[in-house]
């Protein structure tokens, strides 16, 4: 049966280039996409930007350009990263496209018919300067809590507390920095909380194969319980206030939807762009039951695309989702790499310094799964896996046959493999059904090292039966051109599994087999006595110099602080090595003959007193140290001077060249602190 598939990755807030966690989301949908495409089934593949919100008008007025302009030019960026990364998209559109306005616009309308919109005025910050409604971000002010200054209007990043932006000391607008007011307007919500739609929800959230079942479990506990004990969520506001670049909320004058309200729209709307291109109707498609309708996102916007979207579409009489397929996060040698830090692997600099971008693909890959959880890319992983699996077992298959075929026997493949051939041939082809399983349900990782499993295979029966010695023995040629042509046959047979994962270097084996572009069901075909053409390298292995290169600062454009570039990475580990002690300088003076030291006497709380040589003459007078408290190190080996043994170090800040920048400032703690307490 021909499957028909609708499939999407998450739009991309426009205010910003591609991070290497948007890659990962379109390396996962296009390995899946391509995979189905082999399979032959029908898929439609696309994505758009998403355009609105107030974070990106914000942005845009501070790059003085209209925010249409702003987004244009974020978007005139995508090509290189998806081309360069082999991302299959059909269409690549705009949520501010005109098929946006209008179909958001009608579900709206649609829900209202459905009574399930409601007006409520509520009350907000409203910024008077700017004379806009603030949301949450943007108001700062001291926590309710613990009185920590500058905290965001939703959230403490000292304490921890939890709260709403009334509730901020002394708010002020984090544009204008003006007092907000508090001013009222109505809103428009959708009534989530209604028993119509938490009955939907429950029922479509937990239709079996829907969605994974950590995102089931996340869902159960979405799902709160009021004061009489039934299960409810909360109404939805799905309006904002002009000024906002969004879309106008039909009978309003200055409303327009909340960004999250169109952005899934947008899925239908670049479908509904991209038929208008290739001329099939979009309604049809949609409304035939056999469609698929697929998205795969990240774990943060599951909410959105669990409730919030599936409600949307099924009260405005439309085709909810078949699919949400949530993945996890790639993170950096176990850092997060977020959306605002998502600077750690530049997509852009892989592709710059030589990195080939199928290397990316199949890291990525061999550790992905089903599963709702967080990747690591590991520059050392990186590079064994790539050198030993891909290179090593994979492309060494077609480099150790393919000279002597094309020396010997002119390209031309021997009909008959042998019985030890055939049967290592067979063991290939058998493995095609449970590979499939295994890319159908996102388990790429397994899949792969099933395939890596079948090179090992053939690397042994290569082994086995040495070419290279058969090529040197007499009357031996009937039996090297059946090793020979064993190994090229499955070669082409480990091609196919693999053509999901890396589709150009697929095609560049297809030009040497002569074969046609290469489908699922080629694996359980036999090529038979088929002449190929000359072998030219496949692929090259990582340098690490690459790698190295790809993390490496560049000169100029990271700002050194201090004018001094970070240190190596340590663990908590090293640092803890380090025993930094509070002490009091108890005694201060000159040192005899030197321009450089002050002697200082230091109590560290140890009963006695300890001598220090400190190189801040230069900056400090010894009577005003006198009494101060400071830092030192104080586990460090006692060192032997002109002048006596230091016993520890003081610490003071000071800028790389000190020729250039003559600051020298000695650390003070707070107030109240006491000799002898540890830094940590
Ligand atoms: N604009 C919304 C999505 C609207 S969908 C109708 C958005 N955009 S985003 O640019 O912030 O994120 C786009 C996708 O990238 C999301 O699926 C998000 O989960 C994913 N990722 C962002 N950082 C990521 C990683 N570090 N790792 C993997 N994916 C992550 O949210
Ligand atoms: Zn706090």
């Amino acid at each position: 049966m021909r499957r028909k598939l609708f499939v999407t990755t998450a739009l991309p807030y426009a205010n910003a280039p591609f991070h290497i966690g948007h890659m990962m989301e379109y390396i996962q949908a296009d390995i899946w996409v391509r995979f189905q495409r082999m399979q032959g089934h029908e898929v439609h593949f696309v994505c758009a930007d998403d355009a609105h919100g107030a974070p990106i008008m914000i942005a845009a007025e501070k790059a003085g350009k209209t925010p249409q302009a702003f987004v244009a030019e974020i978007a005139a960026g995508r090509k290189p990263y998806l081309d360069g990364f082999h991302i299959g998209f059909d269409n690549w559109h705009s949520t501010d496209g005109p098929e946006n306005h209008e179909l958001a616009q009608d579900i709206y309308r649609a829900l209202r018919k459905q009574g399930l919109i409601a007006e409520r005025t509520i009350e907000q910050f409203f910024d008077p300067v700017k004379s806009m409604f603030l949301p949450d971000r943007y108001i700062k002010g001291e926590c309710p809590k613990c009185g920590a200054k500058d905290q965001y209007g939703d959230s403490c990043e000292v304490c921890g507390a939890v709260y709403s932006p009334t509730e901020l000391k002394n708010p002020y607008s984090a544009l204008s920095g003006a007092t907000p007011v508090l001013k009222s307007s109505a809103h428009h919500f959708f009534q989530l909380s209604s028993q119509r739609c938490i009955d939907f929800l429950q029922q479509w959230t937990a239709t079996p194969g829907r969605l994974q079942p950590e995102v089931l479990n996340k869902i159960r506990e979405w799902f709160a319980a009021d004061d009489a004990g039934h299960v409810t969520l909360a109404d939805w506001d799905i309006s904002r206030d002009a000024p906002y670049f969004g879309i106008r909320i039909p009978d309003t004058e200055d409303k327009y939807f909340y960004v999250w309200l169109d952005a899934p729209v947008g899925y239908l709307a670049s479908l509904k762009n991209y038929f208008g291109k290739i001329g099939k109707d979009v309604e049809t498609f949609l409304a035939d039951p056999a469609v698929e309708q697929v998205h795969f996102i990240g774990k943060d916007i599951a909410y959105f695309h669990t409730l919030f979207w599936p409600a949307m579409l099924h009260f405005s009489g439309r085709k909810t989702p078949d699919k949400v397929y949530v993945h996890g996060f790639i993170t950096l040698g176990g850092d997060k790499m977020s959306k605002s830090r998502g600077t750690g692997l530049s997509p852009l600099k892989y592709l710059e310094v030589g990195l080939n971008a199928e290397w990316l693909r199949y890291y990525i890959a061999a550790k992905l799964n089903a599963r709702v959880e967080d990747i690591d890319f590991n520059p050392e992983d990186f590079i064994a896996r790539i050198n030993s699996d891909l290179v090593g077992k994979y492309i060494n298959i077609a480099s150790r046959a393919a000279g002597f075929l094309a020396k010997r026997f002119g390209g031309k493949l021997s009909g008959d493999l042998g019985v030890e051939g055939r049967a290592l041939l067979d063991g290939l082809r058998n493995a095609s059904a449970g590979i499939r399983e295994l890319y159908e349900e996102r388990e790429f990782g397994k899949a792969l090292r099933e395939v890596m499993l079948l090179a090992d295979r053939v690397n042994e029966y290569v082994d086995r039966h040495k070419p290279w010695e058969l090529a040197k023995q007499q009357g031996m040629d009937a039996a090297l051109h059946d090793v020979c042509s064993t190994c090229i046959e499955a070669f082409r047979l480990l091609t196919v599994y693999l053509k999901p994962v890396m589709p150009a270097l697929a095609a560049q084996v297809e030009a040497f087999l002569k074969v046609e572009p290469l489908e699922w069901h080629d694996a359980t075909r036999a090529l038979g006595a088929h002449t190929i053409g000359p072998y030219q390298h496949l692929m090259q292995r990582v340098d690490p110099k690459q790698v190295d290169a790809l993390f490496e600062a560049p000169a100029a454009a990271t700002p050194t602080p201090g004018g001094e570039p970070l240190a190596a990475e340590i663990g908590i580990d090293d640092f803890a090595k380090v025993d930094l002690r509070l002490a009091k300088i108890v005694n201060a003076e000159h040192v005899e003959g030197s321009d450089k030291l002050l002697r200082l006497t230091l109590d560290v709380g140890e009963g006695r007193h300890r001598n220090v040589f400190s190189g801040i003459k230069s900056a400090y007078k010894p009577e005003d140290l006198i009494g101060k408290m400071t830092v030192m190190v104080a586990n460090l080996a006692p060192r032997k001077m002109k002048f006596g043994v230091s016993e520890g170090m003081v610490l003071a800040a000071s800028h790389a060249d000190e020729k250039a920048h003559s600051g020298l400032y000695v650390l003070e703690p707070w107030p109240g602190a006491v000799p002898g307490l540890r830094v940590r």
